[in-house]
């Protein structure tokens, strides 16, 4: 059976891993978490950039610490700002999410669960499923 981890907690290691953020042209720190589907937990945060455009969102240094911890795949998701509020992923990063996760991942978003299929519709993809 696929991991499952209660909402809050995730969103409690989202939240943990905003002090980690580096955002100081935003000043907007972000926090992911994720459930790997053998149970594991991986977290990113925000490095954001002078140039602005080469920022790295919270997402990406979660898919990075992925790989870094064994790879697999994403069954649960959430990210968090510096209040520790829901906050949904930006457009790219909901491709990036498609990627690791599939179809059917789960999110916690600001009106709810919702998969990621709901969150990016008909998403762009090479691979089958
Ligand atoms: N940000 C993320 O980390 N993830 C998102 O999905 C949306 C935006 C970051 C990028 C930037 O450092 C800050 O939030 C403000 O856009």
């Amino acid at each position: 059976m696929e991991a499952d981890m209660d909402w809050d907690a995730l969103v409690g290691h989202a939240s943990a891993s905003t002090i980690h953020a580096y955002a100081p042209y935003s000043g907007y720190v972000v926090g992911a978490a994720a459930l790997t589907a053998d149970g594991r937990v991986v977290t990113g945060c925000n490095v954001e950039n002078a140039s602005y455009g080469l920022t790295l969102c919270a997402e990406c240094s979660l898919i990075s610490a992925l790989h870094m911890s064994g790879g697999g795949r994403l069954a649960q998701f959430v990210c968090v700002d510096g209040l520790g509020q829901v906050i949904t992923p930006c457009g790219r990063c909901r491709q990036l999410l498609w990627e690791h996760g599939g179809p059917s991942l789960r999110l916690l978003t600001p009106e709810g669960e919702r998969t990621i299929s709901q969150m990016l519709p008909q998403a762009w993809s090479e691979l089958s499923e």
